[in-house]
């Protein structure tokens, strides 16, 4: 794996890529890499000539007081992941690279990319601003990028929405590809934020996925009240320290239903010992 830290560089590397007919599959990350961006990055590399993944900790999409600075960060580890699974370059760009001129506040970041309407609900009425720093670093890391496939897990599921619909709006060369969330054998979606639960906690954050699956077998049974699944859902979540931010079943542009759909989605988020969670699994069509 070759390290790159400068946009000018990549962009002089991946235009020989490109000029040499070798497509490029790219992985967006924080880092903290776990099985779940090596399933992405494996899938990229199947699938494409060349593989660049990029590890970036965006402090444009961290709340106020959300956790950007003890976000974890593993580079050495990263980098010995990224080098066994036959990565071409690592892009690990500072914040001034990606941001010349960012203020502590982000003020002096001027130019921001927002994605209506599909960021009002969800993570994005939990977490206001959160999609507008999210839509903004991959929109620009998809412009230092250039033509390409890219990869994104389901885990964030209105994430993959918001970037696959900016992707459609600007007329992006990028072809967003979704992939399946990867789960620990007791059903937990893979998270690098895992790494902030301690035993206790750990052993309470594996009731989202199982709030999530008792939830499709309620449907499955005939269920189609979305207030009696959530409310189902809030109750085998909640325990001591656990507690749920938003429960809820929605159409493919995050919007609540009242009845379930066929293809609808159901997502949750919780804080689990003040670690926000999320989870979401989908609906047969
Ligand atoms: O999903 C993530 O890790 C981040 O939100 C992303 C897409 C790399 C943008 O910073």
């Amino acid at each position: 794996v070759q390290e790159i830290s400068t946009i000018g560089q990549l962009r002089h590397q991946l235009n020989q890529t490109q000029a040499a007919g070798q497509s490029i599959g790219f992985v967006p990350t924080m880092g903290a890499l776990h099985a779940g961006h090596m399933s992405l990055i494996e899938r990229a590399r199947n699938e494409n000539d060349c593989v660049v993944v990029s590890i970036f900790v965006n402090p444009l999409q961290f709340g106020k007081n959300e956790d950007l600075n003890k976000y974890p960060r593993l580079i050495e580890n990263d980098r010995e992941l990224t080098e066994r699974a036959g990565v071409d370059f690592l892009f690990v760009p500072s914040v001034d690279e990606m941001y010349p001129g960012r203020t502590e506040d982000n003020t002096g970041i001027l130019t921001t990319i927002s994605v209506s309407k599909l960021t009002r609900t969800m993570e994005g009425a939990l977490r206001p601003g959160h999609f507008d720093g999210v839509a903004t670093v991959v929109g620009k890391l998809f412009s230092i990028v250039g033509p390409c496939r890219a990869y994104f897990g389901e885990k964030d599921w209105q994430q993959l929405g918001v970037i696959r619909r900016m992707v459609n709006d600007l007329s992006m060369p990028v072809d967003v590809v979704g992939c399946e969330t990867v789960r620990e054998t007791d059903g937990l979606a893979l998270s690098s934020r895992n790494v902030y639960l301690h035993p206790e906690a750990r052993a309470s954050a594996v009731r989202l996925s199982q709030a999530l699956f008792g939830s499709r077998d309620l449907i499955s049974q005939g269920e189609r009240s979305v207030a009696t699944i959530t409310d189902y859902i809030v109750t085998a979540i909640t325990t001591h320290n656990v507690v749920v931010n938003y429960a809820d079943i929605v159409n493919a542009d995050f919007v609540s239903l009242i009845d379930v759909e066929p293809g609808a989605r159901i997502c949750v988020s919780a804080s689990v010992w003040g670690t926000n969670l999320i989870d979401n699994v989908g609906l047969p069509l």
